[in-house]
């Protein structure tokens, strides 16, 4: 943050602080970990920064659930590349958020203490191999929509996360249209199967997006802030837009009796998510929000022993290295 504060020079320090943070916001420059910021931007990025990464982390669990039973070769490491690539998406924004003052391991505690939320998406269970598919195309092509324009967030090291995250974000939507484009072109069955697997995520795909503007208390302060830069309903219809002529040039129907183009408005109209049941999956009652904590928690605690191992090898690492400066200096005298 480069900026003259536009306060006056007598006013207070803090005055002064946010008036700078304030003309960095206004001027669409990016706010860095080394610049002062109001204590609920920080409080609001950390929230967001950290629900982002875990949603990574546990989005790996339903998909990870076909590994073993791809079926061919080529899906198997197309689906690997996937699963791994959101484990790499996770650790960006841990570190992304480690910027803002928190630990990785403090985030992680809060995640399988159930202390912070992560996207209702994921408690949600894979049933067949459609799945993969469906969950390429709608689920991946719904975080591309709210994580776009985060690129143009105003926190840099999460929009520079981002710019990366995107570009991987979209082979995993194009494998999970190839998928289901394959399936679509094989037998009734698979036909059946991906229809099957598109009526049970298309609702909660929508929900990704957040409750309507209305009751998202938050969205104009991050929206100020420049955290956010789309509201929750503009994304859900950005992405209802996208999806129609895709689901059409598939073959498959979404399940929705309300979806039809409004020329007027020059966009789709739709029906209204089940919001009763998006909060009950928030606050923990989805069909498998307790399995998909305790297989993180079960995960953290295994991997124990390679966090001290590479603990203790990057303490002994610093006493060879340290014995190596002493030994090259008296050499040099
Ligand atoms: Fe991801
Ligand atoms: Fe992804």
């Amino acid at each position: 943050m480069t900026t003259t504060p536009s306060a006056p020079l007598d006013a207070p320090d803090e005055d002064r602080l946010l008036a700078g943070f304030d003309a960095t916001i206004a001027r669409n420059d990016r706010i860095e970990p080394r610049d002062w910021m109001p204590e609920g931007y920080r409080k609001t990025l950390v929230r967001q920064v950290a629900q982002h990464a875990h949603s990574e982390i546990i989005g790996m669990q339903p998909e990870g659930n076909w590994l073993t039973r791809a079926p061919s070769l080529r899906r198997k490491a197309i689906l690997l590349a996937k699963v791994q690539d959101e484990a790499g998406h996770g650790l960006y924004l841990y570190s992304a958020c480690e910027t803002l003052g928190v630990s990785r391991a403090e985030l992680t505690e809060m995640l399988i203490e159930g202390r912070q939320k992560y996207s209702s998406i994921f408690n949600y269970p894979t049933l067949s191999y459609a799945d993969v598919g469906t969950i390429g195309w709608l689920v991946d092509g719904a975080a591309i929509c709210n994580q776009v324009p985060l690129c143009r967030t105003s926190f840099g090291p999460y929009g520079r996360a981002m710019i990366r995250i995107c570009k991987e974000e979209s082979f995993h939507q194009r494998q999970g249209y190839e998928l289901l484009m394959t399936m679509m072109r094989g037998t009734d069955e698979q036909r059946a199967m991906v229809q099957e697997s598109v009526d049970r995520f298309w609702w909660p795909a929508l929900m990704m997006f957040g409750p309507p503007d209305a009751e998202s208390p938050n969205t104009a302060q991050s929206m100020a802030w420049g955290i956010k830069r789309n509201t929750n309903d503009d994304l859900r219809q950005r992405f209802v837009d996208m999806t129609v002529p895709q689901a059409e040039a598939l073959g498959v129907t979404l399940p929705d009796p309300d979806l039809v183009w409004n020329e007027d408005r020059g966009h789709h109209d739709f029906g209204e998510p089940d919001w009763e049941e998006f909060m009950a999956v928030v606050k923990g009652n989805g069909p498998c929000n307790a399995q998909r904590i305790a297989h993180r928690r079960r995960a953290h605690e295994d991997g124990a022993w390679v966090r001290e191992a590479a603990t203790a090898f990057a303490a002994r690492s610093r006493i060879a290295g340290a014995q190596q400066a002493r030994v090259e200096e008296e050499s040099t005298r």
